[in-house]
């Protein structure tokens, strides 16, 4: 049996740091062990970036498939000419525009950092997030700091403590409960080693906010078409993800569309005695008298929706719910997203 060790859980105000916590955070990690942090995207299991044993803690901690790689956070952009080989002007410009933020950057690495990282390619990626804990951890560490999402592989990545509690008690040294993240899904990965800056993974920076800048933007055909014969650019877009214990069941097509098709579905699945839940929007709750169903959010204001929707996840199986059916959402700017990390969830879908 995997010998558990001691986690120590604290709890800290992003805009309130407190000097002694990310002091002994920092002694954590220069001494190899493991600490998760809030980003503003979703929590991260840390550890230094140079030290592949540290490193190898965090695969074994979320049971992680090795051939995925770790994205690692720096604190300043003065950072990456150590750790990356170049950076076109085209990257210069995204980080200048939206970092610190929810943007991931793979870059061509240089030497100093291992193979463990980057799971045997020669690109890293590197973020410069915005939360001030994670901020002030990777400051007062000195060191490049390696942190995927704070969950079990697999499951919803975590916006709150409690989630990384539920994922991780007894397997990291130190968790920084720093409330709620504000996006609620991971950041936008996007590969700049070509010509055409290329979204591996959509998130918070959408396409047209790249576009804004560089004048050009791709998706990976990879997310756009789920198909085998696609292989995605960005190694942890191929396993499934985001999954909770309960099936999910997505419905596509117009608003009342979907709700009244919900709501007819429900029904014909609780009569089989299944525990049904269903994840509405403001827009359509009405249609759900009677019925158990978590209001996402806002259709109006996606950022209602990513910053609920993992927790939301993660609730229903709190409930013990069976199946989960779930509406779609605009596909526009950050609903791209959404949708992604919601196709993922699913195991099926249903075009009303
Ligand atoms: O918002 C986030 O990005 C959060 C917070 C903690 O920063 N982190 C996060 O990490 O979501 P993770 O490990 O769960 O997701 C990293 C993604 C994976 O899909 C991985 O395959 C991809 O980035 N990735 C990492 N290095 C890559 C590389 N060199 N080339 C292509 N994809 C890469
Ligand atoms: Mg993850």
């Amino acid at each position: 049996m995997e010998e558990k060790i001691h986690t120590k859980i604290v709890r800290m105000d992003s805009e309130n740091i407190d000097p002694e916590i990310i002091k002994e955070a920092a002694i954590i990690i220069n001494k190899g062990g493991i600490v998760v942090f809030p980003t503003e995207t979703v929590y991260g299991i840390g550890a230094d970036a140079l030290n592949d044993e540290a490193v190898d803690k965090i695969f074994k901690a979320k049971g992680r498939p090795q051939d995925n790689p770790l994205i690692v956070h720096i604190a300043d952009v003065s950072e990456l000419d150590a750790l990356v080989k170049e950076v076109p002007e085209s990257a210069d410009k995204l980080a200048d525009k939206y970092w610190p933020g929810p943007l991931t950057m793979i870059l061509y690495k240089k030497d100093i950092l291992s193979d463990k990282i980057t799971a045997g390619l020669d690109t890293a990626a590197i973020r410069l997030p915005k939360n001030q804990i994670a901020l002030a951890l990777i400051r007062e560490s000195k060191k490049p700091i390696a942190a995927p999402s704070a969950n079990t592989s697999g499951k919803p990545s975590p916006t709150e403590a409690s989630h990384v509690i539920e994922d991780l008690m007894g397997k990291v040294d130190m968790i920084i409960d720093g409330g709620s993240t504000n996006i609620g899904i991971e950041s936008t990965v996007i590969d700049m080693t070509g010509d055409m800056p290329t979204i591996l993974r959509p998130g918070g920076i959408t396409k047209e906010d790249v576009e804004e800048v560089l004048g050009r933007c791709e998706y990976d055909p990879a997310i756009i078409k789920s198909s085998e014969k696609i292989v995605p650019k960005s190694p942890g877009q191929k396993y499934r993800h985001y999954s909770p214990k309960a099936r999910v069941v997505l419905y596509k097509g117009k608003a009342e569309d979907i709700a009244q098709r919900i709501a007819k579905d429900y029904e014909k699945l609780q009569s089989e005695g299944l525990r049904v839940g269903i994840m509405s929007t403001v827009q359509t709750e009405k249609y759900y008298e009677g019925k158990t169903t978590i209001c996402c959010g806002d259709r109006t204001k996606p950022l209602t929706i990513s910053s609920n929707l993992f927790k939301d996840l993660r609730n229903f199986d709190r409930m013990g719910m069976d199946v989960i059916l779930s509406e779609a959402v605009d596909e526009q700017g950050l609903g791209k997203a959404i949708m992604n990390r919601l196709g993922k969830a699913s195991s099926e879908t249903i075009i009303v």
